[in-house]
C-alpha cells in the first residue's frame, strides 16, 4: 500500500469523509507543494489544495496530482467545497491546529462533525520514498562537504560566531537552501552545552569545538555534528571522544528494523553509563530526519516505542557534556535497511587535532 492509502485506509476506519491538513510539512508530503500557506483536503478519492492568490501558479506546478483551488477568505473557501463534497464528518490534525483555527473550523462549518487526528501523516513520512532519500543523500553530502571545507578555518584567534559565519556561506556557496537550523559551535567549557549558540568566544590551543549543523535541499534536511580539537589534545578529551566514538557506532550497528527507538538508545546509553557517564548524557540517541529536521518516526529515545522499518532515516548522536569542563557529541544520520542500517554521513570521525 501506498502511504497515501494507508491514510485513507485509517479515514475509512474512522469513519471520517474528509481529511483537512493544514501543517507546512505534512502538506508538502502529500502534495509537492513547498509554499508557506495552504490546506490540504484528503477524501477517499482526490486531493484538494486551497491556496491563495501568490500561490495558485507554483501549486499547478507542484502538486500536479491535486486539484488545486484559489481562495481570498480560506474558511469560506473550505466551507464551500467540503458542502459540495458532500462532507459530514472531518478529521483535523490535534497537534497542528491553534485554538482560534479550530473554533473557526466548528464555528463557520457547524453542520460537519470536527475530529481530532494526530500523527497519522507523520507516521507515513516515516519511511521515505525514493525521491525522498535522494534529495536526504544530497543534503548530507552538502553537510559533509561543508565540514572539509570549513576545518581550515577552525584555529586559535577565531570565534565562534565567525566560524558559524563562515560555515553558513560554505554551506550556501555548496548548494543548500537555507541552513537545516541555527548553526552550534560550542568551544572549550561551552561544549558543555549540547545546543550552544555562537557567541564571541575565543577558539583557543587545547579547546574541542563542537560543530553542529545541516543543510536543506529540496526541502529536506541534514544534520551533522563533529567535534574536533584545536592544537593539541588532553588524556581526558581523547578518553571521552573515544568513549562517544565507541557509543555511537555501537548506536548504530543496533540499528535494525524490527527494533524500538528505546532499544538501539539503551545500546549507546549502557555504554556510556558504564563508563560513569550516564548523567552526562542527558538527550535522546537520536530523531527521524526529512522535510522537519527533529521527526517522531523514528526517535531513538528511553521514552520511544517506536518500531524502525526500511527507509526510515534517523540520526545517531551520543554525547557526552560536563559542565565546567566541555562536550564531545557525534552526529551521523543513517537509514534503516532490510537488514540493519546503511550510515549516509561519510565525514571521518577519527579525532582530529586541526
Ligand atoms: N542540532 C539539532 C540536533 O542535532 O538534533
Ligand atoms: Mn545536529
Ligand atoms: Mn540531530
Amino acid at each position: 500500500m501506498t502511504a497515501l492509502t494507508d491514510i485513507r485506509a485509517q479515514m475509512q476506519a474512522a469513519d471520517l469523509d474528509a481529511l483537512v491538513v493544514s501543517s507546512k510539512p505534512n502538506r508538502t508530503w502529500l502534495t509537492g507543494f513547498h509554499g508557506s500557506a495552504g490546506t490540504v483536503v484528503i477524501t477517499p478519492a482526490a486531493l484538494y489544495l486551497l491556496v491563495d492568490f501568490r500561490y495558485i501558479e507554483q501549486a499547478k506546478v507542484q502538486a500536479p496530482a491535486a486539484h488545486t483551488v484559489m481562495y481570498k477568505n480560506l474558511y469560506p473557501t473550505l466551507r464551500e467545497q467540503l458542502t459540495s463534497l458532500g462532507v459530514k464528518r472531518a478529521g483535523f490534525e490535534s497537534s497542528h491546529v491553534v485554538h482560534k483555527m479550530w473554533q473557526r473550523l466548528q464555528n463557520e462549518m457547524p453542520d460537519i462533525t470536527w475530529v481530532g487526528v494526530d500523527t497519522w501523516i507523520e507516521a507515513a513520512r516515516g519511511c521515505k520514498r525514493p525521491e525522498e532519500l535522494a534529495a536526504l543523500e544530497k543534503a548530507v553530502v552538502i553537510a559533509d562537504q561543508a565540514f572539509a571545507a570549513i576545518l581550515p578555518a577552525i584555529k586559535p584567534g577565531i570565534t565562534e560566531s565567525d566560524l558559524a559565519l563562515e560555515l553558513e556561506f560554505t554551506l550556501r556557496r555548496l548548494g543548500a537552501e537555507r541552513m537545516a537550523f541555527d548553526i552550534i559551535t560550542a568551544s572549550g567549557v561551552r561544549g558543555a552545552l549540547p545546543h550552544g549558540a555562537p557567541t564571541d568566544k575565543v577558539i583557543e590551543r587545547g579547546d574541542l569545538v563542537t560543530l553542529d549543523f545541516g543543510a536543506v535541499w529540496q526541502g529536506y534536511h541534514s544534520d551533522i555534528t563533529r567535534t574536533v580539537a584545536v592544537g593539541n589534545v588532553s588524556d581526558k578529551q581523547r578518553e571521552i571522544y573515544e568513549l562517544v566514538l565507541a557509543a555511537q557506532l555501537a548506536g548504530i550497528a543496533a540499528v535494525a528494523p524490527g527494533k524500538t527507538g528505546r532499544e538501539v538508545d539503551a545500546v549507546a546509553r549502557e555504554m556510556i553509563a558504564a563508563a560513569g557517564y550516564g548523567e552526562r548524557f542527558g538527550h535522546g540517541l537520536g530523531h527521524g530526519v526529512g522535510l522537519e529536521i527533529h521527526e517522531e518516526y523514528p526517535r531513538l529515545a528511553a521514552t520511544s516505542e517506536v518500531e524502525l522499518k526500511p527507509g526510515m532515516v534517523c540520526s545517531v548522536e551520543p554525547g557526552v557534556y560536563i559542565p565546567g569542563w566541555g562536550g564531545v557529541r557525534i552526529e551521523d544520520m543513517v537509514v534503516v535497511t532490510e537488514s540493519g542500517c546503511r550510515v549516509l554521513t561519510t565525514s571521518p570521525k577519527e579525532l582530529l587535532i586541526v
